[in-house]
């Protein structure tokens, strides 16, 4: 059974856009809930530009299904999750003028940093997913960190699968061997296994068929829906999806 965990942080950029209060992060949470998302995941990022810290804490205290909270594996907030305690904090990398997460995190060069961050939060009691890029390597190195999940960032997929260019179809299926040569690694390294970045009802097929993947983390694109049908519809159409059961048939 995979898990779809709804990302609101662009929830939080409508709000932002007028730096006001709504709409309401909680509200949103909620009916996600109500459509059936087993979780929410937030990035509280380091410049704040659309989750802030008070949105983390109210989640916190509404999201009873599980509360995924994207961060940078700095002090602060290391500090902010310990003391907040999602369920689990997804470790990402952070660069300030990037739109959105560019891709994984380089574990490899951050081992030691990367691990003492994995061990403050695990003794806080929190899980510790790292989001890597689909290479053998960090794959590795994430378990050498004592993460508890990975997360496979899909947005190479996203960008061959965007129906505005022109991949090519082998360009696809190498990507997705690549992705899941790297889900079977992990799981045989006994890591959970997560994918997102870009993910939308159109390519998410492909990625729900990979056999160790067991969750999605999926924002912008169920927000865009969301804006125009709803959040309960979007995040059950999405729901839908994964399932296989309406694969291809809401778009190309
Ligand atoms: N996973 C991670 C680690 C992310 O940083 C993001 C973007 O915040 C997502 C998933 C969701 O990406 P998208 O908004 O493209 O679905």
């Amino acid at each position: 059974m995979i898990r779809l965990n709804v990302n609101i942080d662009h929830i939080a950029t409508i709000r932002e856009a007028r730096r006001t209060w709504e709409p309401s992060v909680v509200a949103a949470a909620v009916l996600a809930d109500m459509a059936g998302a087993s979780g929410i995941t937030v990035h509280l990022r380091s410049d704040r530009r659309h989750i802030q810290d008070e949105d983390v804490r109210l989640l916190r205290g509404v999201v009873k299904t599980h509360l995924n909270l994207e961060m940078a594996a700095t002090e602060e907030m290391v500090r902010i999750a310990c003391d907040i305690r999602p369920n689990t904090a997804t470790l990402v990398p952070e660069r300030p003028e990037e739109v959105t997460t560019e891709g994984g995190l380089d574990v490899l060069a951050h081992e030691a940093e990367i691990r003492r961050a994995s061990d403050q939060l695990s003794a806080a009691g929190v899980l510790v997913s790292i989001f890597v890029d689909p290479d053998l390597a960090q794959i590795e190195a994430s378990q050498r960190v004592a993460a508890h999940q990975i997360e496979i960032c899909t947005s190479r997929y996203s960008e061959l699968t965007d129906p505005t260019r022109s991949a090519e179809a082998s360009q696809v299926d190498a990507e997705l061997a690549r992705v899941s040569l790297c889900a079977s690694r992990a799981g045989e390294l006994g890591l959970a296994v997560a994918a997102g970045h870009g993910l939308t009802y159109r390519n998410v097929g492909a990625i729900a068929e990979i056999d160790p993947i067991e969750e999605f983390n999926i924002g912008h694109n169920i927000v865009a829906r969301a804006a125009l049908v709803g959040m309960e519809r979007a995040v059950q159409e999405m729901i839908f999806v994964i399932k296989g059961a309406i694969r291809g048939s809401l778009g190309s």
